[in-house]
């Protein structure tokens, strides 16, 4: 092997996972054949991909009987014109406050804390993940876990640190029992919290991470595969579309499409400059 192509397996966070697993050599390998191609006409030096380490994926355990719950919540609804107008207003301050004390869907209930958000308030960047996870919800931080992990080595890859012109929120604000998806009702509960976030910051472009944040910025179904690469846009802020972090730690050989994803994002972001 090259030593540039052992460079770049170690940038990409493969050569632990081909040392370990040699049934998946063969597909990382290919894999990366591709982004190597990639990285050179596009986005040579442009740091590191992801962390070689971290390869244990956060276990997803999908509960169908919690999927469908549609029992009514413990927690009193208060989803009123009135609730969506005060937030629609709110300043930052009024506005985590609001969200630490929403009991508007049935995720309050088994949550330690709502995760309102973190970072830039200013950034040109900003990220929607899905749900907090456990670690998220005991820390009130998004994406402080093995995705939170993967997802800062992705903001590296293009010169990002989180927190520095960066601002990350998820979907929902409060973790999901068993890190379920979030149901629809419970998204659209939580939809004012998200939009007032990106009016305040009003970024100039938006990540979406995964299927839920995607098609709750879009307002339609969204397949990643077929909306990766596509131009969309909300409230006219390009949205970019691309893998969930915890999904790239399930699926590593689809991290250099997360990669050549946020290489895309730089272009626009420098297009806009
Ligand atoms: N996954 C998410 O979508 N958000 C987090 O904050 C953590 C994991
Ligand atoms: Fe409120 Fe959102 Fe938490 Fe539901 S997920 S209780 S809408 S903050």
């Amino acid at each position: 092997m090259s030593a540039r192509r052992e460079s770049v397996l170690r940038e990409m966070g493969l050569t632990p996972l081909w040392r370990q697993r040699s049934r998946a050599s063969a597909c990382a390998q290919n894999e990366l054949a591709e982004c190597s191609v990639a990285r050179e006409e596009d986005c040579a030096g442009s740091g590191i991909l992801v962390e070689t380490t971290a390869f244990t994926p956060e276990p997803r355990v999908l509960e169908p009987a919690l999927v469908a719950q549609a029992t009514p919540s413990a927690c009193p609804s208060i989803g009123t014109d009135a609730r969506v107008a005060r937030i629609a207003g709110a300043q930052w301050e009024e506005l985590e406050r609001e969200i630490r004390a929403c009991t508007a869907c049935r995720l309050c209930e088994q949550r330690r804390q709502a995760v309102p958000g973190v970072g830039d308030r200013q950034g040109p960047w900003m990220l929607v993940g899905e749900a907090p996870g456990s670690e998220e919800d005991r820390r009130g931080e998004p994406f402080v876990g093995q995705a939170g992990k993967l997802l800062d080595a992705m903001l590296a890859a293009i010169g990002l640190v989180r927190g520095e012109g960066v601002y990350i929120a998820n979907t929902v604000k409060c973790r999901p029992p068993l890190n379920r998806t979030p149901a629809a009702d419970e998204i659209a509960a939580c939809l004012p919290f998200l939009e007032r976030q990106i009016r305040l910051i009003q970024p100039r472009i938006l990540i979406a991470l995964g299927r839920p944040a995607a098609e709750t910025l879009l307002g339609m179904e969204v397949r990643i595969n077929a909306a990766r690469g596509k131009e969309f846009s909300y409230d006219q802020i390009p949205v970019v579309v691309t893998y969930h972090p915890a999904y790239l730690l399930r699926n590593p050989a689809d991290k250099c499409k997360a990669w050549e994803d946020l290489c895309r994002a730089r272009r626009l972001m420098a297009r806009r400059d």
